[in-house]
């Protein structure tokens, strides 16, 4: 064994190592995941050649620091590009997660695409498909031009020979769980593997100025397959999520070097690659019931947009001793916080109730913003009390009933208006920043008894159809 090399044990699920084999991960509580690998030395370590200047010795002041602005590039997808922060910085790394099958190569090979038209020199590597399948798909997407270079290899020393005699702006590399470093003895996809492999890429990067994309597949617990090593080693890493069996799919930014993160794409997969979708509340609200109750719209800054977004509860009364909780799209101890919250401040009982919310469109949305939503949604189920279709209601709900305020009221009533909603329930506390909007009526409420209140005025004369 080379010097400087050791074995550890490394969970396959979730990355925790260990010095010794363990029947289960104390991280992620599954059984018989570990697997002996050897190891390099970390990542910081051998990275350090990667990096062009000369090891600062003497610490410079700020105003001696050389900079010049990043240069980017678009990548022709407006969507894509915003979750960029921009377009794609020169020499970063950028890691697309996602499941498999949710379009990542499409999208990919889409980037190519435009990139190509623009000019630029592009490397498609591919270690799962074969040149005739990448054909297939591309025939799909569109026409393309000669710019765009194919390769079907999985070893990164032949992949880095490749790279320096073609030098390609863009590099794309689909997936890194099939990709191989010859150093390293554990099978390709292995933690050992896919950090060597991340490691090897960032050297590339980072010396040879190419920007490299990374496919990386996640398995089950939301993990890029073996790595979270992965994402701390690149620049962005961006998720793409949404239902396989719908045809959206949403891109999101989970960490960004070169710009804000929490910024999301919206797509919709067609026969021919991905679409942007340029209005996603319109799209997300298409199919809301009409007339039903336990269905509330909200809305979630993503960004710096607003989405507006359709929560749907369902109370019904449980047949066991324990009642069932489940939320779809949404934060489940949310939920039950928020159920806590009704019993205890609004005197509902819930306890002998199962409760089941949903997020439609299988988007998932964590905002606080959502919480009044949410929580209105379960009074109309349990009451069975219709909430008017033209009604919007957002704020964050605290452990004492109150409705708090929320960040950027004013775009999230004025997105409201601009999809054609007449009232919007908001915390009281934003009167000052929306009071201007016109066009639109306002109810502020300040605790969730004047939320409730509300709903139930306004839905006195609409008894629910069954
Ligand atoms: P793919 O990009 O291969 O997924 P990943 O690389 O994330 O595993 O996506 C493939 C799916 O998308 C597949 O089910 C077929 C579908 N698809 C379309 O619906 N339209 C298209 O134009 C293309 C290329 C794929
Ligand atoms: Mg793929």
């Amino acid at each position: 064994m080379a010097k400087g090399k050791k074995t550890i044990f490394f969970c396959q699920n979730c990355g925790h190592e260990s010095g010794k084999w363990m029947g289960q991960c104390p991280s992620c509580r599954q059984w018989n995941t570990f697997v002996e690998e050897t190891v390099s030395p970390l990542p910081h370590q051998t990275a350090k050649s990667a990096r062009s200047q000369e090891p600062a010795l003497a610490p410079v002041t700020l105003q001696e620091v050389q900079f010049h602005e990043e240069e980017r590039r678009r990548t022709g997808i407006g969507e894509l590009d915003r979750v960029l922060g921009g377009g794609i910085v020169q020499g970063s790394m950028i890691l697309v997660g996602g499941d498999p099958g949710i379009g990542k190569s499409t999208l990919l090979l889409q980037v190519c695409r435009y990139l190509s038209r623009d000019g630029a020199s592009v490397l498609y590597i591919s270690g799962e498909e074969s040149l005739a399948q990448i054909k297939l798909r591309a025939r799909r997407i569109g026409e393309f031009n000669n710019q765009l270079r194919l390769l079907c290899e999985t070893n990164l020393e032949l992949i880095r020979t490749v790279i320096t005699r073609q030098k390609p702006e863009v590099v794309i590399i689909d997936s890194i769980q099939t990709m191989y470093h010859e150093d390293v003895s554990s099978a390709p996809g292995s933690v050992s593997q896919v950090r060597e492999s991340t490691n090897t890429l960032l050297q590339i990067a980072k010396g040879q100025g190419v920007s490299i994309f990374i496919v990386g597949h996640v398995t089950k617990e939301g993990n890029v397959a073996g790595p979270r090593v992965l994402e701390h080693m690149v620049d962005t890493v961006l998720y793409f999520e949404g239902d396989r069996h719908a045809s959206y799919r949403i891109l999101r930014g989970v960490k960004n070097r070169f710009g804000s993160t929490n910024e999301i794409g919206v797509f919709e997969m067609k026969h021919d690659g991905l679409q942007e979708v340029a209005n996603p509340s319109e799209f997300l609200l298409n199919g809301r019931p009409k007339d039903a109750s336990g269905s509330v719209v909200t809305c979630s800054m993503e960004g710096t947009r607003p989405i507006l977004l359709e929560v749907q509860a369902l109370i019904c009364k449980s047949s066991f001793g324990i009642p069932r909780r489940t939320a779809a799209g949404t934060d489940f101890n949310r939920l039950n916080l928020l159920m806590a919250v009704l019993e205890k401040r609004a005197g509902i009982n819930l306890s002998s109730y199962d409760a089941y919310v949903n997020i439609a469109g299988g988007v998932k949305m964590t905002e606080p913003a959502i919480d009044l939503g949410i929580l209105l949604a379960i009074v109309s189920s349990h009451k069975d009390l219709v909430i008017e279709n033209s009604l919007l209601a957002f704020g964050e709900v605290g452990l004492s009933g109150e409705v708090r305020a929320v960040s950027l009221a004013q775009q999230r009533v004025l997105e409201a208006k601009k999809l054609g909603f007449e009232k919007v329930l908001l915390p009281k506390a934003c009167e000052n920043i929306v009071r201007q909007i016109t066009g639109i009526q306002l109810i502020f409420a300040d605790t969730i008894r004047e939320a409730i209140g509300v709903i139930h005025s306004l839905s006195g004369a609409r008894p629910p159809q069954k």
